[in-house]
């Protein structure tokens, strides 16, 4: 059984909170009003906005040591639409994994609206959850959780891809906001 401890209380981390208990493993959420608590879980889900994610850094960033952290970010610049603001040949990920040098940082979920977390499909198809890092012993926990859930997870390779699920994220957002797709829908995979 995985414990996970979820660092925002938004649409992301209730969603994610109630795929966790679905698949019989345990769970705990910290709003921004709980900094004073300390996170119990081996897998630590950062969901809340890109750019909140130093100040969770800053304050949780010893705790966090040991743990696999999830980054689930979408690192959109809000005021455009029409870019990242991580740099071209990074991405979000990479730069939680360089500030956090003891933890195992992985990116998941960022590629899936949460309305499909909660429904466990798109469109009739599974829901995939696309997982990237450098550990498999990290990514394989995670899978686990996700797939004890009922849902697909594939693991997407190596930290590295984090730049192209964000670019991936980033065009489902894009293509949501211009009513192209629903916001309950998206991008499936086909196994
Ligand atoms: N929504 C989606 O479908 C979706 C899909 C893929 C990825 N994502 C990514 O998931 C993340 C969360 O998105 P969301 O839709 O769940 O956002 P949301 O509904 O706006 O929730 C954000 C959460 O973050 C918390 N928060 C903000 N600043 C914080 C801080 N400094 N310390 C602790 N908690 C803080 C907020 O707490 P307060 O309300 O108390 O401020 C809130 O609980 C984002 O990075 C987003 O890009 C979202």
């Amino acid at each position: 059984m995985a414990h996970v401890s979820i660092i925002g209380t938004g649409n992301m981390g209730q969603a994610i909170a109630g795929l966790v208990t679905k698949g019989g493993n345990t769970v705990e959420v910290f709003g921004s009003s709980d900094n004073d608590k300390r996170v119990t879980g081996d897998i630590v889900v950062l969901a809340v906005p890109y750019p909140a994610v130093s100040d969770v850094l800053a304050q949780r960033g010893e705790q966090l040591a040991g743990k696999i952290v999830v980054d689930i970010t979408n690192p959109l610049n809000f005021e455009t639409f029409d870019a990242l603001v991580v740099p071209a040949d990074g991405s979000a990920t990479a730069g939680i994994a360089a500030a956090l040098p003891s933890s195992r940082v992985v990116k998941a979920f960022n590629t899936n609206f949460a309305g499909t977390l909660v429904a466990g499909t798109v469109d009739g198809q599974p829901t995939t959850v696309l997982v990237a890092g450098d550990d498999p012993d990290a990514k394989a926990l995670l899978t686990g959780v996700v797939g004890a859930a009922g849902l697909r997870a594939v693991d997407a390779g190596s930290l590295a891809r984090a730049r192209e699920l964000e670019a991936i994220g980033f065009l489902q957002i894009t293509l949501a906001a211009a009513e192209k797709v629903s916001w309950t829908g998206g991008f499936a995979v086909a196994p």
